[in-house]
């Protein structure tokens, strides 16, 4: 069976679900996103993605294809219509179709598309293992804090990374560590601190960041959100990142650096473990 896809308030086989070549989205990567994970067929922190979708639409002066909480309804047709147990639901809005200029269309229509990905989140192997990052140099444009489609920076740094046999690549800047290619970036200092680059246009506000960050002083772990160089990220006791698709995922080398003794060390560990706790109380 294939996936249902959400396509303008059509639900469709996936083989037919189609969007305009003049659509905005496509053109001029005119378009905002979100990732939602689904867990025992419940989304995980979904207003806040909600939230941020809303603001990425703002600060674009996008026009809503919907509400909140018509987005969330179809969320849940989503869920039900693909079976989803356990997976992301992936949605984007564009600025609609319109001949092509650069200029916004005055009476386009905003696109919003939808569709799911089953997946093993919280029974994740390479957590277990953890994984190792390369640095690359952050190409992105200036407003990091809009999650566009504009991926392709991100697209180049993931492939360098898995060309230069590693899983992921950690984008810097200006000396420091921003935040990884689709997540933000965590280490954990030998006396204990967790560090995290402060919020600003630089990084994405990253939903699980802030999930994980509440947990972590909850557990009286001390937080210090202020920027790291590689340099520290090599001599750190563990690090890790955060995203929606794989919640909080380890890091055991950088840049060929092993940490520790190269395993999962016992802070990402315990995050991962309250983050799923978290995730799957709903
Ligand atoms: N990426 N930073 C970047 C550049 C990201 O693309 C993402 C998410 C994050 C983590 O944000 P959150 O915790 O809200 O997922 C940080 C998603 C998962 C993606 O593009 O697939």
């Amino acid at each position: 069976m294939s996936r249902i896809v959400y396509v303008n308030g059509e639900y469709l086989p996936e083989e037919d679900a189609k969007i305009s070549v003049f659509d905005r989205g496509f053109l001029f990567a005119d378009a905002v996103y979100e990732v939602s994970a689904v867990i025992g067929r419940k989304l995980v922190d979904n207003p806040a993605h909600l939230a941020r979708l809303e603001r990425s639409m703002n600060e674009l002066k996008m026009t809503p294809p919907a509400s909140g909480p018509e987005i969330e309804a179809i969320q849940m047709q989503m869920i039900e219509k693909n079976d989803l147990d356990e997976g992301l639901i992936y949605m984007q809005v564009t600025r609609g179709a319109a001949d092509r200029d650069f200029a916004f269309p005055k009476d386009a229509t905003p696109s919003l598309v939808m569709f799911t990905q089953k997946k093993p989140l919280s029974d994740n192997t390479v957590a277990k293992k953890g994984i190792a990052v390369v640095t690359v140099p952050d190409i992105r444009w200036k407003r990091r804090d809009i999650k566009t489609v504009g991926l392709l920076p991100a697209s180049m740094a993931k492939q360098a990374a898995l060309d230069a046999g590693a899983n992921d690549a950690w984008f810097v800047e200006d000396g420091v560590v921003n935040e990884g290619s689709s997540n933000n970036a965590f280490i954990v200092t030998h006396d204990g601190k967790i560090v995290t680059r402060h919020l600003g246009t630089e990084i994405l506000h990253g939903i699980t960041r802030k999930a994980v960050i509440a947990l972590a002083a909850q557990e009286n772990l001390e937080i210090e959100e202020r920027a790291f160089t590689p340099e520290e990220a090599y001599e750190a006791r563990e690090a890790f990142s955060t995203s929606a698709s794989a919640f909080v995922m380890p890091v055991v080398k950088i840049d060929g650096h092993v940490l520790g003794n190269g395993v999962p060390g016992p802070v990402a560990e315990k995050l991962r473990a309250l983050y799923l706790e978290m995730a799957k109380a709903g």
